[in-house]
């Protein structure tokens, strides 16, 4: 995830005010690349990653090999049964498309409850265009999501920010990132 991951978390180090906010929690982050590149690019940021316990190893030995180790910590947890930690602004990238839309909205709404008002949720994925017509990679992943997993499915920003609104976002907004790949920002 590294290796498809580190142009996005690079991008994302200049789309947000990262200099207004304490700390960020990266949902699903596997071995840190949002986690550890946000914090190289902001040393004033505390960062977090939240994954399944066996990836608590993995994690720490790239957060070390980047000395990053007192300023980016794992929290174990499985998001399908615990709450998920609080932060100023949380990250989900390539998280939401592999689930089914019932699951896509739990996640959405145990982010919201995780964050203080005013706190933002970023939502990076290969965003489909709103007509479904042009963005082919977003589309061909959408069918690999179809093929790989059980219920998941890529989608357009405009699909996200209605999941946000629904879920009690007051604004969301679409912001594009680098190459195919796009972010959802919405603000509690
Ligand atoms: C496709 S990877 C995304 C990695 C990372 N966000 C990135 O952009 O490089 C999905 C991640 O979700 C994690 N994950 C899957 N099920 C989970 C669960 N129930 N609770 C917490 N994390 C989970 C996986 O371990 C994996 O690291």
């Amino acid at each position: 995830m590294t290796g498809l991951s580190s142009p996005v978390a690079q991008a994302l180090t200049s789309v947000f005010p990262w200099k207004e906010v304490a700390n960020v929690v990266d949902i699903g982050s596997a071995q840190g690349c949002i986690p550890v590149r946000l914090a190289l690019a902001h040393p004033h940021l505390k960062a977090c990653g939240f994954d399944l316990p066996a990836v608590g190893p993995i994690f720490s030995r790239f957060v070390a090999a980047h000395d990053l180790s007192e300023r980016v910590h794992f929290t174990a947890g499985d998001f399908f049964h615990d709450e998920l930690p609080r932060a100023d602004v949380l990250t989900m990238g390539f998280v939401l498309h592999d689930w089914d839309l019932p699951t896509k909205r739990m996640l959405i709404s145990k982010a919201l409850a995780a964050l203080p008002p005013g706190g933002s949720l970023i939502v990076y994925e290969m965003l489909i265009d709103d007509e479904r017509r042009m963005h082919l990679p977003g589309l061909l992943m959408s069918l690999n999501m179809l093929i790989e997993t059980r219920g998941g499915f890529d989608f357009t920003a405009g699909d996200c920010i209605g999941w946000m609104r629904k879920a009690g976002f007051s604004r969301a907004r679409a912001v594009g990132l680098t190459g195919p790949y796009g972010a959802v920002i919405g603000v509690k």
